[in-house]
């Protein structure tokens, strides 16, 4: 591989080098980080004005990038070397920090990610949402950063005809990075990934080969309670009786923590679990029970459920402070998943309505439901665009409609019966401030609400992602100037 640079120059923004790397152009600038963007990457510019978009870094911080893509109104790149640091850089605390594509952001305390997300939903209301003058307050922090997620999906791959269970590197969906060890996971959880790590070498189970779509060994799902409680999906490309069987002699016994254990099949291309794959109960419980703010959530394989262990309680807590239910309100819960939400309320208000997509989790709602001896509290499945409309028809009268849609927000006709139904409050979830800002945006110009709180809150420390939640009215009174 040759690389030749050229025209060194050590100006803000200017072209740092130029040369040929493996046949290819190489082009790199120096130039300073202004600025995060929604979605974690740094903003910059070159002399000329042009738009960089940088994948590393921090603001304020002097760096060379390389050039990855040149659009038309903007340059995508990649920090090659920092030259002036930001003050407050750390040690990650993870071995494996830089090359997983996991933790992104470890190496910065956790005080300056928190005000980098503040800075993201500011972004996001100012420049996609056009609003000016909205105060965003500080992130609520997550109480504890390392051990917190109570779901990981491992993946399983080959190298050199070796299994190795970790996670895809920074950059590669196709690629396995073997893990010593995952600090975001709890140590119960840990412990089960590191013996399947073992397991899987041990008897040499073919781990999956993205590029022949071989091998047997996919992914790895883990599920965790705060009771430490634990469930194990081995996801697989067929069903294998004798892998199972291995599993029973070897990992059944000595795996104390796992209650629930399931085997699965993707014979899919991709990795996603959430279509064409199929579970199967092996032994233990079908379930893991969760408790939140006094509600027990049966939680199955395919549940949607919020990642973060020790913020879900305060995460509901908001959102019934912001929301302020009364007795005599008409609940509606917006892609409501296994219908935390619509649980949530259900004790507090007159009537509550869950709408979500995915059959399954409405059969778990209903459960959840049940178990919780909360009968004001219905299910609807199908798609919101179609199921709202229909339940307005049907003499639903919302006072209050929560929403939680997935990133792509909410669509326009959903929006627009939002506007001509005019709920008093809207409690708008997110968990990506961009579509949310251009939502709230649309029910403020079209539908006459205000912005009356916004509270940005972290789910997933060491990421540049965020939750938010905001509070819609249908009054005169706003923080929007
Ligand atoms: C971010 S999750 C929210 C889940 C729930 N609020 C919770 O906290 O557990 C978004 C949910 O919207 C569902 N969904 C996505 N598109 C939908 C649609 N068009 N109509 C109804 N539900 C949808 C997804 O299946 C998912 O369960």
């Amino acid at each position: 591989m040759s690389e030749k640079a050229s025209g060194m120059s050590a100006g803000r923004g200017s072209v740092s080098s130029s040369g040929v790397r493996g046949g290819r152009r190489v082009t790199r600038y120096r130039l300073r980080l202004e600025r995060v963007v929604p979605g974690g990457k740094m903003l910059g510019h070159l002399p000329n004005g042009k738009v960089v978009l940088v994948e590393g870094g921090y603001p304020g911080e002097e760096v060379v990038v390389r050039v990855q893509r040149e659009r038309r109104d903007y340059i995508e790149a990649v920090v090659e070397e920092v030259v002036r640091a930001h003050p407050r850089r750390q040690k990650a605390f993870c071995p494996h920090f830089g090359v997983c594509g996991g933790c992104a952001w470890q190496d910065i305390p956790y005080s300056v990610q928190l005000e980098l997300k503040r800075a993201i939903v500011e972004d996001a209301f100012v420049q996609v949402g056009g609003f000016t003058g909205l105060a965003i307050p500080h992130v609520l922090p997550s109480p504890v950063t390392e051990g917190f997620r109570n779901k990981m999906e491992f993946s399983i791959g080959d190298v050199r005809g070796e299994p190795v269970l970790g996670l895809h590197p920074r950059g590669s969906w196709e690629r396995v990075l073997p893990l010593e060890v995952c600090r975001i996971i709890p140590v119960e959880m840990e412990e089960v990934r590191s013996a399947f790590a073992e397991f899987l070498r041990r008897h040499r189970i073919p781990g999956y080969n993205p590029h022949y779509h071989r091998g047997l060994a996919r992914t790895l799902l883990l599920r965790i309670t705060k009771e430490k409680a634990l469930m194990v999906v081995l996801v697989l490309t067929r069903r294998d009786e004798s892998v199972i069987q291995l599993m029973k002699q070897e990992l059944y016994p000595g795996l104390r923590h796992v209650v629930s254990w399931y085997t699965a099949v993707n014979p899919k291309r991709n990795e996603s679990l959430s279509q064409g794959v199929t579970f199967f109960h092996l032994w233990g419980e079908r379930y893991i029970e969760e408790r939140v703010l006094g509600l027990r959530f049966r939680i199955g394989p395919r549940s949607f459920f919020q990642t973060n262990l020790y913020q879900v309680d305060r995460l509901f807590d908001r959102v019934l402070e912001i929301a302020q239910p009364e007795p005599t309100d008409t609940v509606l819960d917006l892609y409501c998943g296994t219908g935390t939400f619509t649980l949530l309320f259900a004790p507090h208000v007159r009537r509550v309505a869950g709408v979500e997509i995915v059959q399954e989790a409405v059969e778990r709602a209903r459960e959840n439901a049940q178990l919780n001896n909360l009968p004001n509290a219905v299910f609807y499945a199908g798609d919101v665009k179609r199921v709202l409309p229909r339940l307005i028809r049907e003499g639903w009268r919302p006072t209050l409609v929560v929403t939680d849609p997935a990133r792509s927000g909410m669509t326009r006709s959903v929006l627009q019966v939002l506007c001509q139904v005019r709920p008093s409050r809207i409690v708008y979830v997110s968990c990506n401030p961009v579509t949310q800002a251009r939502d709230c945006a649309y029910l403020v110009h079209e539908g006459g609400y205000t912005i009356q709180t916004i509270q940005p809150i972290d789910m997933f420390p060491h990421t540049p992602h965020v939750e938010n939640i905001v509070l819609l009215r249908a009054s005169s009174s706003s923080l929007v100037a």
